[in-house]
This record gives structure tokens, C-alpha cells and sequence, in this order.
């Protein structure tokens, strides 16, 4: 007779045993195009039309991609300088109060890549960002967008999230992720203007926390006969 429960268990094990090593595989994908991107010298390099920006007001910009280790020491403490201006009363705001060395340190680490955005040889904006894996997944994880106040509203916001888009997409990250304060109304606005939503990983409502996980997934990936001309939408 055969012994149904303990064929079930047996079964059982081996569907676990198959989701444990697909899980394994995903991992080991993920860690690979990770190291992959981190190794290139310039992500945007052959993304030519994110080199020039003309914003709104006519003005031309230009935009570069850099790791931490390759700015200049001005564009390092106008980075920092412009953090500050732009942030602290925001974080002294939240939960997680201002903690500038916290801060300088979480913008120098080697992982940190940079889009930096000058005008007439005048940096004017930057974004932080780095590609790695957050929750198993591969991702590119937006750690800030910074632009100066006279430079707002003129489109560059949106043209450097889109040059982050084509990266994540050229590089196969899933998805691109971003954090923010949910006292930062104006970012909400912008993020959700560019098809942000909240991401799996947004911590439950029913957590008491400051801010909100945004993402926008790589279509080119999640669905394969996604418009190909097209990053992330
Ligand atoms: C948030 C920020 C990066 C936006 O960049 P930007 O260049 O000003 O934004 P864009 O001009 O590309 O705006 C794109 C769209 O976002 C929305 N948006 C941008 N700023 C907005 C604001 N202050 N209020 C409401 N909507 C806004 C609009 O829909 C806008 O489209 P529109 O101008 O055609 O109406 C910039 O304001 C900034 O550096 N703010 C201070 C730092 C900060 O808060 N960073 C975000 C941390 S996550």
C-alpha cells in the first residue's frame, strides 16, 4: 500500500528543494549583473543622448557619469555643501534627524556612482545612485536628486531620472528605487509625475515611518514584447 502522506511530504521537499535552488540561481544572476555594472567605466557612455540637455529656459547643459573616487575635490564639496542646503531641514524633520558625518560618509562610499549636471562648467544638480541588490533583487537604487534651487522646474529632474532609467535597463537591473520623505511633497509630485509608484518593499501602513519606497520596474525585462525603444516606463 502506498504510503500517501509520506509521498506527499517527499514531493513536497523536492518542489522545495527546486524553489530553493531557483531562488539560488536568482541570486547568483543578480550578484553577476551587479558586479557587471559596477565594473564599467562609464554607464552612460553609450547613452549619447543623456550627454546634452537643453532645459526649459534654453539654457544647455551637460551631463557626466562618474564614480565617487573620479570627482573633482570642488564637485565633492559642492556635492555636500548642496546636500545640506537642499536636505537637513527636511531630515531634522523626520525620525532620522540631520547627522552630517552619517550623511557625508553614506556619499562617499566607494559603491556611490555619480550623474553630475553643469552648466558653463557650473555644477547645477547631481543624483547619487548605485546599482546593487535590495531584497535579492538586482536593482538601481537611487540615493539622490539633488538639483540647485534656480535650476528647478526647468525639466532637468525628469531628463536625469530618465538617464538612471536607461542605465538600469541597459545594465538589466529590474528595477530603479528611490526613498522619500513623505514631508517632501514637491519629490512625491515629481516621482509620481515620472510613473513612480510605491515599491513591494514600502514598509506596512501600519508602520509609523517617515517616509515611502518608490520604484519603477524595467519593462524591457518584466515583459519582454515591451515597446523595446522604450527604458522603463
Ligand atoms: C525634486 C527635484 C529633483 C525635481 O527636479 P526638477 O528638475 O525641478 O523637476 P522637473 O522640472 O523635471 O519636473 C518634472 C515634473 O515633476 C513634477 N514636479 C517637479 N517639481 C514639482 C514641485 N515642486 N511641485 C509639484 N510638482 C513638481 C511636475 O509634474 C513636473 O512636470 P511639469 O514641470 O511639466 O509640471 C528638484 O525639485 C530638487 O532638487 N528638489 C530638492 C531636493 C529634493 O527634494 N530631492 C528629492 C529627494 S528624493
Amino acid at each position: 500500500m502506498i504510503d500517501l502522506s509520506s509521498k506527499a511530504v517527499n514531493m513536497k521537499r523536492r518542489a522545495h528543494k527546486t524553489r530553493r535552488q531557483l531562488q539560488a540561481e536568482k541570486e547568483k544572476t543578480a550578484k553577476q549583473l551587479v558586479e557587471k555594472a559596477n565594473a564599467l567605466i562609464d554607464p552612460l557612455a553609450t547613452l549619447e543622448c543623456f550627454h546634452k540637455y537643453k532645459s526649459k529656459d534654453g539654457v544647455l547643459i551637460e551631463v557626466t557619469c562618474q564614480r565617487v573616487t573620479d570627482l573633482s575635490k570642488q564637485t565633492v564639496s559642492w556635492i555636500l555643501d548642496l546636500m545640506e542646503r537642499n536636505m537637513k531641514q527636511m531630515y531634522e524633520q523626520s525620525a532620522w534627524g540631520w547627522d552630517l558625518v552619517a550623511k557625508q560618509t553614506e556619499l562617499l562610499e566607494p559603491a556611490a556612482w555619480y550623474l553630475v549636471a553643469s552648466a558653463e562648467d557650473i555644477p547645477i544638480g547631481f543624483s547619487h545612485f548605485r546599482f546593487d541588490i535590495d531584497y535579492g533583487v538586482e536593482v538601481l537604487y537611487c540615493y539622490e536628486i539633488q538639483l540647485e534651487p534656480s535650476s528647478r522646474r526647468r525639466g532637468l529632474g525628469r531628463f536625469m531620472m530618465q538617464a538612471l532609467e536607461s542605465m538600469a535597463f541597459q545594465t538589466q537591473m529590474q528595477k530603479v528605487v528611490m526613498t522619500v520623505f513623505k514631508h517632501n511633497p514637491a519629490a512625491i509630485s515629481f516621482s509620481h509625475s515620472l510613473g513612480y509608484r510605491l515599491d513591494s518593499t514600502n514598509p506596512y501602513t501600519t508602520e509609523k515611518v517617515h517616509y515611502i519606497i518608490l520604484s519603477k520596474h524595467n519593462l524591457g525585462i518584466v515583459n519582454p514584447k515591451a515597446d523595446e525603444t522604450h527604458s522603463i516606463k
